[in-house]
């Protein structure tokens, strides 16, 4: 099996690489993916080397240049997670970006699998940035997008995309609407909702953070395991559990900044939970504010997807896989 990851040296590119070579992914899924004998990890840079792993191979270069495109698909790949992106705050700020990475990157990818042999297991990323402005709250899962940023706009033009590709059978595609997912590990990204992860990493850190936004706002989080695990599980479903829908909302977990800071307190203490500023910031305001607090994400759990059941568990996986 020869497995393909864009944005393969990102957060979740690298968590899911290591999964499927370490094994065991999938949750309830039949776990083929980790029968892989290539991984091709794509991304423009790779700060690291990742882990030695005979089956796995790196990969730079933009996701528009077709030479590299030409290398990564090779004679043919059997599961493609598209991850690659400009994030949302970064594609707010930079409109051309985020419509040149994230609409005809994800367009010439779909062209180059339809073009292929085999029809491809298509996996890719949306949002909680699907959707801003009046809602139902929790958003159904019929809800019609409305996205509030160039980022969410791009993400549901992905979603059509790759709802109609797979419609023509050109690509198997699974489309997960993923929460924010938290912690992130190492350093802040260019995601307007960066904040959720950096009030609970630098305090415990010893370092300061700053929360731009209301200590009551909803946020719909996923901690980096149950994501991995979805997305893993999202490639390995069968293709007749979706039928013609092929957009999942995964099943998260609301909690507000403060909901989130009194968590980290009792994990580590006040004076750590002390170590988050609150400083509304406007700009970040504008983005985080529009998105869903909670989705009902009822066709997801029936499917198996699971979701975290409290932000101390969010913080404690963070403490024992990344501390
Ligand atoms: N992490 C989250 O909370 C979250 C939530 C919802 C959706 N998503 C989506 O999931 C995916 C992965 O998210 P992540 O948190 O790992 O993001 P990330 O920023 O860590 O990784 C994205 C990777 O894409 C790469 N990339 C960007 N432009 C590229 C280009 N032109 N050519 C090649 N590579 C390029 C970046 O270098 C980066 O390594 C993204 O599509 C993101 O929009 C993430």
């Amino acid at each position: 099996m020869r497995v393909l990851i864009t944005g393969g040296a990102g957060f979740l590119g690298q968590k899911l690489a290591h999964a499927i070579l370490a094994g065991g992914v999938g949750g309830k899924s039949d776990g083929q993916i980790s029968k892989v004998d290539e991984l091709v990890l794509w991304d423009q840079v790779f700060a690291n080397s990742t882990a030695a792993d005979s089956r796995s191979v790196n990969l730079t270069g933009d996701l528009l240049d077709g030479d590299v495109l030409r290398k990564a698909l090779g004679d043919g790949v059997d599961v493609v997670f598209h991850l690659a992106a400009v994030v949302s705050a970064q594609a707010e700020a930079d409109f051309d970006l985020g419509m040149r990475v994230n609409l005809d990157g994800t367009r010439t990818l779909l062209e180059a699998c339809r073009n292929l042999p085999t029809c491809p297991v298509f996996v890719t990323t949306s949002s909680v940035a699907a959707f801003g402005g009046a809602v139902s709250n929790p958003v159904p899962d019929h809800q019609a997008p409305t996205p509030r940023s160039t980022y969410g706009t791009t993400k549901v033009i992905g979603e059509l995309l790759a709802g109609d590709y797979s419609r023509k059978g050109f690509i198997d595609g699974r489309i997960v609407r993923l929460p924010t997912i938290t912690v992130r590990p190492g350093k802040p990204n260019k995601a307007a909702s960066s904040f959720a992860s950096s009030i609970i990493r630098e305090p415990l850190s010893g370092q300061a953070a700053v929360c731009p936004v209301a200590p009551d706002t909803p946020l719909w989080l996923m901690s980096p395991r149950r994501a991995i695990d979805a997305l893993a599980m999202a490639a390995q479903l069968p293709a007749d559990c979706l039928g013609d829908d092929r957009v999942i909302t995964l099943p998260g977990l609301t909690a507000t900044p403060k909901e989130v800071v009194l968590a980290l307190e009792r994990a580590a203490g006040q004076a750590v939970a002390e170590r988050v500023e609150w400083r509304r910031d406007p700009a970040i305001e504008a983005i985080v504010a529009t998105w869903p607090g909670a989705f009902e994400a009822k066709r997801a759990r029936d499917l198996g997807f699971i979701a975290d059941q409290h932000v101390d568990e969010i913080i404690r996986a963070y403490m024992e896989d990344e501390m």
